[in-house]
């Protein structure tokens, strides 16, 4: 059964903890997306503007803005970036490249829906009788892209209002990756729970595991929860099964990039045997991820295209090789966990459990 959130509130803008916003757009229709530069945390806090969409593609294929929704949000930016310049085209000239710029975006990274999802409700939007006025076309295209980055932030303090009070008082809590404010317009999906629940006095620890090989847990997740005066302690990935052995977590909470029909959920890799553990210790597994991270058109989670990062992102660390030349190494960027590990998915519209096909069937 679905059981229904907590009340509406007005968006919260700024990221917790005083921190730049992630993504927003500046300066009006001649301005830009600004991001804050992700590879750089937490040792610098930079800002860069992306004028094009090729600055945007890269900077979501390098990961300096990355998590579902955030990539989400930069690419529907992207998009108007992209076409900008052919505002005073045709018609129908300016809808094949906007169509161009589609499909160009979304190749910078295959996993997060939430990509494709943002881009096309964009792209929509050039079919809604703007028919000989494209610079009305291109204004309303903006006006989407903003809609979609203020609504990303009320989503996600819902999905929080909706999960924290399964947060429990006085214990801890083990996430993974970055599914926080950084991977949002702000407030995150896992960690708006968390920060919901710390703003209701909730006393709990997060363990963060610091995500081989890019590390989002330990550069990003920590970086943020501390800025919010949460507890938090990073752990290596390797040490999550023997802390929940030893009784010293009472709940898992992760995001998503991807969910599948019958609920198997695409997630940073090593998510899936977090669940498996988590499944064998009796500690509840849960996902917290928007209604725009469902892909009904997916059956199952083996169909869910899994991104491949280059191998040097393992070979490397921190500018030092530390793999022999011959040796290889193989680098999925995300991994499937069953729906049955799964104990229920926090939406902005509710709790779903249990995760079947049938009951996310009912619940759209
Ligand atoms: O490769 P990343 O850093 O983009 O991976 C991010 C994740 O796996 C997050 O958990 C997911 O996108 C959900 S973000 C709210």
């Amino acid at each position: 059964m679905v059981s229904q959130g907590a009340s509406h509130l007005a968006p919260p803008w700024g990221a917790p903890g005083g921190l730049p916003a992630t993504l927003e757009w500046v300066g009006g229709e001649e301005g830009g997306l600004r991001i804050l530069d992700q590879t750089l945390l937490p040792g610098r806090v930079e800002m860069r503007v992306c004028q094009t969409a090729e600055e945007v593609w890269e900077a979501i294929r390098a990961l300096r803005v990355r998590g579902a929704p955030a990539i989400g949000v930069a690419a529907a930016f992207g998009l108007c970036l992209g076409t900008r310049p052919f505002r005073d085209a045709e018609p129908d000239a300016f809808r094949a490249k906007v169509r161009e710029v589609a499909d160009y975006l979304c190749s910078a990274r295959p996993t997060a829906v939430n990509l494709s999802w943002a881009i096309e409700r964009i792209y929509a939007v050039t079919e809604q009788g703007f028919s000989d006025d494209t610079r009305k076309m291109w204004g309303a295209m903006l006006a989407e892209a903003q809609a979609i980055a203020r609504e990303d932030a009320v989503v996600c303090r819902r999905i929080g209002e909706v999960g924290a009070d399964l947060v429990p008082d006085g214990g801890a809590v083990l996430t993974h990756c970055n599914a926080g404010a950084l991977a949002t317009v702000t407030y995150g999906t896992a960690l708006s729970m968390l920060y919901v629940a710390h703003e209701q006095g909730k006393r709990f620890q997060v363990f963060a595991g610091e995500t081989r090989p890019l590390l989002q847990g330990a550069r990003l997740t920590a970086f943020e929860l501390a800025a919010a005066g949460i507890d938090v302690t990073v752990i290596c990935d390797s040490t999550a099964a023997s802390l929940m052995r030893a009784g010293r977590v009472q709940m898992v909470v992760v995001g998503a990039d991807r969910i599948a029909a019958n609920g198997d959920v695409a997630n940073k890799i090593g998510t899936y045997s977090l669940a498996v553990v988590a499944k064998h210790h009796g500690i509840p597994f849960y996902v917290a991820a928007p209604l725009s991270t469902f892909d009904l058109t997916i059956a199952d989670g083996d169909r869910i295209p899994i991104e491949q990062r280059p191998e040097e992102e393992i070979r490397n660390v921190c500018g030092r090789q530390v793999v022999a030349a011959r040796a290889g190494c193989h680098n999925p960027a995300f991994d499937v966990t069953p729906a049955a590990l799964i104990n229920a998915i926090i939406t902005e519209r509710g709790r779903l459990k249990p995760v079947t096909a049938e009951n996310i069937r009912d619940f759209f």
